[in-house]
């Protein structure tokens, strides 16, 4: 009896390990970041970046949405989220948040509604721009990093712009001045910022419940040394 119960503890203890694992693994985005054919006919496959994601970093976060909210929402809508929310959890003072980041609506209250209505725009780039709430949680963090950072000039598109990892994307080169002003490690650094907001965005308490999940499994660790000697001490006399 005594070797089924610490056999099925090592059971459950392995299957939480392994969930952790595969969790982690596609959290991770195991897919890769497209292909293309290079001018000689090789054929390539474009290895996700590591986009730096840290929700703990609030410098980030605004940075994030100072960017998301001037550049993004002229086409897309984020329609999960609320000014307010923002406001509260990036530590934005409200009087900043409405002179500053309130681009489609006077009422902090309000979701994040695209500028523009999304029928028009599909008539305009022949696509409807997603909205943005989840993307980071469709697409995996890296992709969404890779992607932003993926755009090349090319005069054959109807924007004069394309993109490595979605091929002949119907969105324009937006963050293309902003590239140019910036140089290369700053530009990287503020799409980093941008995508750590997004991925904020997606899923606000993501940092809260990695801290608290670890806990939990802690707690259930320490648990298992007084039910252990419990269970030896209610079956010592039993045979
Ligand atoms: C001028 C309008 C416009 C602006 C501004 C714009 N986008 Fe887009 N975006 C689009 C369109 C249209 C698509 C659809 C592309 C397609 O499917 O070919 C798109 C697609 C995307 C996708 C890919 C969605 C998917 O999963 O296929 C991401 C990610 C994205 N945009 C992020 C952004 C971010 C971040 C910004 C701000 C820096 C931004 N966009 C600004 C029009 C825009």
């Amino acid at each position: 009896m005594k070797a089924f119960t610490l056999k099925s503890l090592g059971a459950g203890l392995l299957l939480a390990g392994g969930m952790m694992a595969t969790s982690s693994a596609l959290a991770a985005g195991g897919h890769g970041c497209g292909e293309f054919t290079e001018a000689d006919g090789t054929k390539v496959t474009l290895e996700c970046s590591k986009a730096p994601i840290d929700l703990t970093n609030k410098g980030s976060l605004q940075r994030g949405a100072q960017t998301f909210m001037n550049y993004c929402v002229g086409c897309h809508s984020a329609q999960y989220v609320r000014h307010s929310r923002i406001a509260k959890d990036l530590e934005i003072p409200p009087e900043l948040m409405e002179k500053y980041l309130m681009v489609t609506t006077d009422q902090i209250g309000d979701h994040i509604t695209a500028e523009i209505d999304l029928d028009t725009q599909a008539l305009w780039f022949g696509a409807a721009p997603p909205d943005l709430s989840l993307e980071t949680r469709l697409r995996g963090d890296d992709w969404v990093y890779t992607y932003l950072l993926s755009f090349y000039e090319d005069p054959s598109r109807p924007w004069g712009s394309n993109n490595l990892v979605l091929a002949n994307a119907a969105m324009p080169h937006v963050l293309h001045n902003m590239q140019k002003e910036l140089g290369k490690e700053e530009y990287e650094a503020r799409v980093g910022d941008l995508v750590n907001f997004m991925a904020w965005m997606a899923e606000p308490v993501r940092h809260e419940r990695k801290v608290y999940g670890a806990f939990v499994l802690l707690f259930l660790l320490v648990l298992l040394i007084p039910v252990y000697l419990l269970n030896k001490e209610f079956w010592k006399d039993v045979k």
